[in-house]
């Protein structure tokens, strides 16, 4: 049975010193499961304190974005190559970054490479807007953003990504989808990993859902058995809160191994 991730996104929250606080903080909160991985996703800048402070038996370490060139002339940008060692997951085409900062899908499958040739997880964010919603275009975008991201993944790959599905407009709205909404989308997007690689990999594949989710709401996608997670933003920056998704994440990933 496929853990359950539990991904933190802090975006551009906490600085060094403030992030290392508030690890200190979690790690009180925060239980170690076999079950739930939990990944904490801090600014580039505080990565390599925290990857030495941090418990690694609890918590795993990610990096919001990379550069997908190993070295060279790119100023300002950290390439994958750098992360290797530091953290164990990066998060790819987020749209924040797709829309703010212009990254395209040739961008995101680019890096999907150089994390995947890093040794390390993409956790590869994909989703429509408002708009395309509304014109009836979902799974036509998601299509299109996991044709791309995936196009140089091979089947011996595969099984090292993660994908998470979060709704341009569900990020930082307090307006998320709906369990039901979340769950299509992303049984749309396994079966497009069936039909791309088979049914064993659509079935070890991990997907989870983004976008306001919270500790009041994290329930209703947790106990759907085909949401393997959550990527957190904002609530993620409240201890409480962040700790009680995690015991949620726990408490549902026993009722369906159950089931
Ligand atoms: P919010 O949880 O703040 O909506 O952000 C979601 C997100 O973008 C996680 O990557």
């Amino acid at each position: 049975m496929r853990k359950t991730i539990i991904a933190a996104n802090w975006k551009m929250h906490l600085n060094t010193h403030q992030a290392s606080l508030f690890l200190h903080k979690l790690d009180q909160k925060v239980a170690a499961h076999r079950d739930v991985i939990t990944v904490l996703c801090p600014n580039m800048l505080a990565l390599q304190s925290l990857s030495l402070q941090i418990n690694h038996r609890k918590f795993k370490l990610g990096a919001q974005n990379c550069f997908w060139r190993d070295e060279g002339p790119f100023t300002g940008e950290v390439s994958a190559t750098m992360l290797h060692g530091v953290v164990q997951y990066v998060i790819v085409g987020h749209s924040e970054r797709r829309h703010g900062f212009g990254e395209t899908d040739a961008d995101v499958r680019q890096k999907v490479q150089a994390v995947i040739r890093n040794r390390m997880v993409p956790i590869i964010c994909v989703g429509e807007t408002a708009g395309e919603r509304a014109n009836g275009e979902t799974k036509d975008v998601l299509h299109g953003q996991v044709t791309a991201a995936l196009a140089n993944v091979t089947s011996d790959e595969i099984d090292q990504i993660v994908i998470a599905y979060e709704p341009v407009w569900a990020i930082g709205s307090g307006q998320s989808a709906s369990p039901n909404d979340a769950l299509d989308a992303i049984s749309f997007i396994r079966g497009q990993i069936k039909a791309l690689y088979g049914a064993a990999a659509a079935e070890a594949i991990h997907i989870l859902y983004g976008g306001s989710v919270d500790n009041h709401n994290a329930t209703g996608y947790l106990g759907s058995k085909g949401i393997d997670g959550l990527l957190v933003g904002g609530a993620s920056l409240k201890a409480n809160v962040f700790s009680s998704i995690v015991e949620q994440a726990h408490a549902k990933h026993d009722k369906k191994s159950v089931k």
